[in-house]
């Protein structure tokens, strides 16, 4: 039987990323037929429209939108940046979204969790990014909401889950995402 494709996006390029690890964790509790791939943003130049018109897109955005094209189905894990989401974000979302007429994103289910340090959650950025999503044709999962308050706490060391409260509350979310990937994709 063939998997179910979700790609996990973590808006972040840091090596000892919240977000990457939190990704892991939740793609650790999807269902036996879904496969993962952990699509990284660090080599994804910035969009130029020039570079579309003239038929010179970077090799890296071609393998990205390739990439895009292949999943059935996203999560991704975003921090705030200044009360919304970093630009590798948009950045990754906009080059996907083009050259006109090949958007990548559109009808495919997604969910998104957020997570900061600090006691918001990143609620803000979670907000903020299902503006282009929801414009992009990404059929989001609206309940239930992810926001990870205190993630420095909330994550172990070996990226385990420290409070039993948010281990439950995670698996009743990728519970939820793998019914709402297997009814929109
Ligand atoms: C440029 C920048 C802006 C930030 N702005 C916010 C913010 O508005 N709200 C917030 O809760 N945390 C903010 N933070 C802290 C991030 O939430 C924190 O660095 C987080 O760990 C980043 O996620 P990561 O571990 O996946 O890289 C900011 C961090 C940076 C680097």
């Amino acid at each position: 039987m063939s998997k179910i494709c979700i790609g996990v996006i973590a808006g972040s390029l840091r090596k000892a990323s919240y977000s990457k690890r939190v990704a892991r964790y939740v793609a650790g509790l999807f269902p036996a037929d879904f496969a993962a791939t952990f699509i990284d943003l660090a080599d994804l130049p910035m969009y130029n429209q020039d570079l579309d018109d003239e038929g010179a897109a970077p090799e890296a955005w071609t393998a990205f939108r390739r990439t895009v094209a292949a999943q059935d189905a996203f999560l991704f894990v975003t921090p705030e940046y200044n009360r919304s989401f970093p630009a590798v974000l948009k950045n990754a979302l906009d080059i996907a979204s083009k050259p006109a007429g090949a958007n990548q994103w559109a009808g495919k289910p997604a969910a998104l969790i957020s997570q900061s340090p600090g006691n918001l959650g990143g609620a803000l950025a979670n907000q903020h990014i299902r503006q282009p999503m929801n414009f992009l044709g990404l059929k989001l999962m609206a309940q239930p909401e992810q926001m990870i308050a205190e993630v420095a706490t909330v994550l172990g060391a070996d990226g385990e889950i420290t409070s039993e409260h948010k281990r439950s509350s995670l698996a009743a979310f990728a519970e939820a995402f793998a019914g709402w990937v297997r009814e929109n994709a």
